[in-house]
């Protein structure tokens, strides 16, 4: 990425890594995704808050040499996780007299993850400062967004946070700033419900603990600066919050096209009653698309075929998969078809344990679906709607 100046002597020299596709092995990248590292420079000192993945490290070490920084007295490192603490050893080869500056559990992980030395780090605590001269770093504790030892740095007297994952999003752009909000939003979104979504209750606390300070610009590890960072913070607020949306989310599989005929008809119907659905193939879709459609549903519908006895595994997949994410959902229903037999029913709510939901009686049907299937179909979406016209906020 080319340097990008966010304030005087404050810039952002981490990489755009354009075409990665997916994360942790796991979470799809449709728009790729950014390490931003920033460099603040006071009178005194200069500070490198966070580095980036390292098998981008040619490309830091480009910017630095660049912007012409001849040293590095802190490193400060708000997250342990690789894609931002990569670059450290490289970054204490190149400036030797560095220190990294982090809490105490930050510390634990880095020397366990990047075998670092015990003597390389200088130890703060909640709202501990660091003069830089003329720029004052404040730490922040913001735990679990989204490992235990997470934490922001705001940077007083230019009124910029730098809150690496947290408020951040998976997208790779030339733009230094927010210039398509509705774009980064879902982007932000995607990336809450991936991995801040199961850590909600805590992740509402550490909003309210940042909204103390006057904040003018909120700079994540990933994505853009925002400079309208009240966006984003009303954003994360309603996600965090209680309120559900009159949002059905259904995840179906069909074999021979009785499960489909079910998923249809919920659908039609759902709608036809006012209720706005996201369905979703299991098999064809983006897990990120679903955990966003997890963000604010009020029901979740798993509709699955039986397969030996018991539910798709790809149902039992993404199944597992809610389960972790913990989502405030507050309505499941269990529906599907079968041939000859089997217990889909307690193999996939035993699999949902962390989902505190209200579940409708399933509706299990035998081959394709007839007059009295469809009725039994009616009440479950009866149900449906009586629970949303009592809990959803429209
Ligand atoms: Fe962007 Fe949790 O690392």
């Amino acid at each position: 990425m080319a340097i990008k100046k966010i304030k005087n002597n404050v810039f952002n020299v981490g990489v755009d890594h354009w075409d990665r596709e997916v994360f942790d092995s796991l979470i799809p990248l449709p728009d790729g995704t950014s390490y931003n590292s920033y460099i603040v420079k006071g009178s005194e000192k200069t500070a490198l808050i966070d580095t980036v993945d390292e098998i981008k490290e040619h490309l830091l070490r480009k910017d630095l040499q660049a912007l012409g920084i001849e040293k590095i007295d802190y490193i400060i490192a708000n997250h342990a996780e690789q894609d931002h603490s990569g670059c450290i050893p490289a970054v204490l080869k190149m400036f030797p007299r560095s220190k990294i500056v982090t809490n105490a559990k930050c510390k634990g992980m880095l020397i366990d993850l990047l075998h670092v030395s015990e003597t390389d780090f200088i130890v703060i605590g909640d709202g501990e400062e660091l003069d830089l001269g003329g720029k004052t770093l404040k730490f922040i504790l913001t735990p679990w967004v989204h490992w235990p030892e997470t934490m922001s740095t705001y940077l007083k007297e230019d009124k910029i946070l730098f809150s690496c994952d947290f408020f951040g999003s998976h997208l790779a752009t030339s733009d230094t700033f927010v210039s398509d909000e509705g774009k980064t939003l879902l982007d932000a979104k995607r990336y809450y419900a991936e991995i801040m979504m199961p850590f909600r209750k805590i992740v509402a606390k550490d909003v309210a603990k940042i909204e103390q300070y006057d904040i003018e610009m909120i700079a994540p590890s990933h994505g853009p600066v925002y400079d309208n960072p009240q966006m984003i913070i009303d954003a994360y607020k309603e996600w965090t919050s209680d309120d559900v949306k009159n949002i059905v989310l259904l995840l179906y599989i069909s074999m021979h096209s009785s499960t489909e005929r079910i998923a249809e008809y919920m659908i039609d119907s759902l709608v036809d009653n006012g209720i706005e659905v996201k369905p979703f193939n299991v098999l064809k879709a983006d897990i990120g698309q679903i955990a966003m459609a997890m963000v604010d549903a009020c029901t979740v519908v798993l509709a699955s075929p039986m397969v030996l006895a018991g539910a798709h595994p790809g149902m039992v997949s993404v199944a597992h998969l809610a389960n972790a994410l913990r989502p405030k959902v507050k309505n499941a229903a269990i529906v599907g078809s079968y041939g000859w037999g089997g217990n889909m029913v307690e193999q996939l709510k035993s699999v949902i344990p962390n989902l505190k939901v209200n579940l409708f009686e399933p509706v299990l049907i035998k081959g394709l679906p007839r007059e009295e299937d469809y009725k039994r179909l009616d009440t479950l979406i009866g149900e449906i709607k009586k629970k949303h016209e009592e809990i959803c906020n429209k």
